[in-house]
C-alpha cells in the first residue's frame, strides 16, 4: 500500500466498532444540521462523505444530498446501500467533474483535507468556489493543526467512547491503530495541516468570506471547522 487513495479502498479500523461510527455520524450530523439550519437553499454536496450516515437526515431537513467519495469501493457501497433513495445520488467521477458551477447551495467537507496534498488543495478550493452560486456555504471540518497530537486524537476518542457507551471498544481500537497501516502511512506520508490563519487564506484566496468556527464540527473538537461563504 502505497498512497491514502489506497488506503480508502480497503477495508479499516478508523472506527472502532459499528457504535462508534454511528455515533460518530449522528454527532456530525448534528453539528452541520445545526450550522445549515439557516442556510436557505436545496443542494448539498457531502465530498469525501464516507459512509454518510446521516444523508438521510439532510433528506428529511429538505436537501437534496449528492455524496461523492474518491474511494471506488466507498462509491460502490453507498450505491448499494442508497440507490433509488429519493433525494440521494452517489456521484461518481464524471458526475463529481460534470456538476454545473453554480449548482450547489453547499459544500460539506469532513475530515478529507488532510488526505490531500497541500498543492492540490487550492484548485479544490476553486472549484468548490465554482460549484457553489453566490452566498453558498462551505463547511470544512475536522482540519488538523500542525501542533495537533495523535495523543490528543486517543484522549478525545476515550472521552467521546466513555459518553457513547463504547469505551472498551475504544481500548482495543488504539491498540489495533497501534499496529495499524493508518499509523505506518500517517508516519510515512503524513497528514496535511493547517493552522487556523492559513487555512482563512486560502478560503480568502479561492473567492470566500472566510470564518473559523469556534467548534469543529463532529465529535473532535480539539480539530478546526471553517466556514465559507461563497463571496
Ligand atoms: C476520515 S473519512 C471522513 C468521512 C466523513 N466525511 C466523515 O467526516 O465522517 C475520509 C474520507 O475521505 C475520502 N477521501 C480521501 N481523499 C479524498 C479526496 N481527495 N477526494 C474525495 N474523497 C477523499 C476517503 O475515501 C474517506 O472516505
Amino acid at each position: 500500500m502505497a498512497d491514502w487513495a489506497n488506503f480508502w479502498d480497503r477495508p479499516n479500523s478508523i472506527y472502532v466498532n459499528d457504535a462508534h461510527l454511528r455515533a460518530h455520524h449522528q454527532r456530525l450530523g448534528d453539528d452541520l444540521l445545526a450550522l445549515l439550519a439557516h442556510k436557505p437553499g436545496r443542494k448539498l454536496l457531502d465530498y469525501g462523505c464516507g459512509e454518510a450516515l446521516a444523508a438521510e437526515r439532510f433528506c428529511a431537513a429538505g436537501w437534496q444530498v449528492l455524496l461523492y467519495d474518491a474511494s471506488r469501493e466507498t462509491q460502490r457501497r453507498l450505491g448499494g446501500r442508497l440507490r433509488g433513495r429519493p433525494g440521494i445520488e452517489v456521484l461518481d467521477d464524471g458526475a463529481l467533474a460534470g456538476l454545473a458551477p453554480g449548482s450547489l447551495d453547499a459544500i460539506v467537507v469532513s475530515s478529507v483535507v488532510q488526505y490531500i496534498a497541500p498543492a492540490a488543495l487550492p484548485g479544490l478550493l476553486r472549484r468548490w468556489r465554482e460549484l457553489l452560486g453566490g452566498g453558498g456555504y462551505l463547511i470544512v471540518a475536522d482540519v488538523i493543526a500542525p501542533d495537533n497530537s495523535a495523543l490528543a486524537d486517543a484522549w478525545t476518542l476515550l472521552g467521546f467512547a466513555r459518553s457513547h457507551g463504547f469505551f472498551q471498544a475504544a481500548l482495543g481500537g488504539l491498540v489495533r491503530m497501534f499496529f495499524s497501516d493508518y499509523r505506518r502511512l500517517r508516519r510515512e506520508l503524513g497528514l496535511s495541516t493547517y493552522d487556523a490563519r492559513a487555512f482563512n487564506a486560502l478560503l480568502s484566496a479561492a473567492g470566500f468570506h472566510a470564518e473559523h468556527l469556534a467548534r469543529n464540527p463532529g465529535p473532535n473538537a480539539h480539530r478546526l471547522g471553517f466556514l465559507g461563504r461563497a463571496a
